[in-house]
């Protein structure tokens, strides 16, 4: 394998090192097993303090209408949910969040499964069956409604084979929701894995335990200045997991929206819309779109096609711009994709009614179990963005946005209401639910 080079994916006109650490991603199989020894050596991602369960529908609502579904379901309320690569949480927290839906998590690392499994029976979550299998060797045809992989497919040797598998997996009208790496947000990653490498001579054949030993070194001497300095100051007490991930990868690739776009071209695939993460949503970073107050580079930026602008987004924000978290369909499902201003401009005049949910809050004890809080309501408090706060304090029961917008003269150019569309009515943010889904669920 030495002499060999990494696989050149779709859209990459050349392999740079910046936020790539690609020197074993050689061959599928072999990167199949270091991942799968690396997962088994660390419990990624690390037990969270609490779960929540849901026993509703909310979640099929939130993800119909992240994808602008407003009147017709897209994804049924029983869907069949494949979460691909699934660590030692993934699976879990998605069967609890659809109670109705039968659940596959799949991965590599044995160990990360056991984890689930334990949870999973902790919880008595009944919905959920876990494999160890790689993605490489799936061969699942049009089975999944909804099929989830985030943080996966960047760690194989040819993220387009495996999302080629994934996109198969999908029924034609189904979605997928997919996260690589940001190439701007695995800069120092990718190069401390090099640095690392290059003094261990491991780049091709990388080693667990002399990579850990020779990192934790780094990391306390602190050598470096900068953006490295301050990336390993923030590695010195975090959980052996996290330590891992961002210090001792085998492999791990990376894009940019351009990039990401072209990779899910060639595998029949297009982006649809970006899917609000926990960990975007917690730094405010939720809009894929920039705000010029300069005319001309406003009429510029705003007349280019939603992915084009997204990748402007990408480059103008750099470390600052969203996760790639994005969901996408496949191009042969016969249902063309709705631009970001025409998905905006349909929820304001939908008949809007207010989410009344709750969660069981599940919180983890010292012996590894959960312990049920009680239930709690959904949403708690008032949207973060003021404005969207405003119009659901203003919007009578079954009314529309755009009649609220009027009344209280706002703004109604497409990125304004896309804001209000995000802050209000998407799976990060659940405040509003159309009324014609619920009646079409019902
Ligand atoms: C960074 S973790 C992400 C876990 C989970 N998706 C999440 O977001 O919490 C990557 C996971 O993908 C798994 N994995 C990597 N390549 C895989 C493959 N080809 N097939 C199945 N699992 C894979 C690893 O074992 C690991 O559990």
């Amino acid at each position: 394998v030495s002499e060999a080079s990494p696989i050149l994916q779709p859209g990459e006109r050349a392999i740079g090192s910046v936020g790539q650490s690609l020197a074993a991603a050689l061959d599928t199989s072999y990167v199949d097993r270091l991942n799968a020894a690396f997962y088994s050596r660390i419990e990624y991602p690390w037990p969270p303090h609490s779960l929540e369960r849901f026993h509703g529908g909310l979640w099929v609502l939130m993800l119909n209408q992240d994808v602008g579904a407003w009147r017709a379901p897209r994804i049924p309320s029983a869907p069949e949910i494949w979460v691909a690569g699934c660590g030692t949480n993934q699976a879990v927290i998605t069967a609890l969040r659809f109670p109705r839906a039968s659940v596959l998590g799949s991965d590599l690392s044995e160990a990360s499964l056991e984890v689930a499994r334990r949870s999973s029976e902790a919880l008595g979550v009944s919905n959920l069956e876990l494999v160890r299998e790689s993605i490489n060797e799936a061969d699942y045809a049009e089975r999944f409604d909804y099929v989830i992989c985030t943080g996966v497919i960047h760690h194989n040797a040819d993220p387009a084979s495996s999302l080629r598998r994934l996109a198969s997996a999908t029924k034609r009208q189904g979605l997928l929701e997919l996260m690589v790496y940001n190439q701007f947000h695995r800069i120092q990653t990718a190069a401390f894995q090099q640095a690392l490498r290059a003094m261990l001579r491991t780049s091709t054949s990388p080693d667990f335990e002399t990579e850990k030993a020779l990192a934790q070194r780094l990391v306390e001497c602190r050598e470096g200045r900068g953006s490295m300095r301050t990336f390993l100051e923030a590695r010195v007490s975090v959980p052996k997991a996290a330590f891992a991930d961002a210090l001792l990868q085998p492999v791990e690739r990376s894009f940019t929206v351009e990039s990401l776009a072209a990779l899910a071209g060639c595998c029949g695939l297009e982006v649809l819309h970006p899917a609000i993460d926990a960990y975007s949503r917690s730094r405010g970073a939720v809009d894929w779109n920039l705000c010029f107050a300069d005319a001309e580079v406003r009429r510029l930026y705003e007349t280019l096609p939603d992915v084009e602008r997204w990748h402007v987004t990408n480059l103008m924000r750099l470390e600052e711009s969203p996760a790639l978290w994005f969901y996408l369909q496949r191009t042969d499902s016969g249902l063309p994709r709705q631009s970001e201003a025409s998905m905006a401009a349909a929820f304001l005049d939908e008949r809007l009614v207010r989410v009344t949910d709750e969660r069981e809050l599940l919180v983890r004890e010292p012996g590894g179990g959960y312990r049920s809080r009680g239930r709690q309501p959904v949403p708690a408090g008032a949207p973060p963005d003021r404005e969207a706060a405003a119009v659901l304090a203003d919007l009578p029961e079954g009314g529309t946005v755009g009649e609220v917008v009027s009344r209280l003269g706002l703004e109604r150019s497409p990125r304004r209401v896309n804001r209000l569309r995000l802050g209000l009515a998407t799976s990060a943010f659940p405040y509003l639910c159309s009324r014609a889904l619920i009646e079409a669920e019902s």
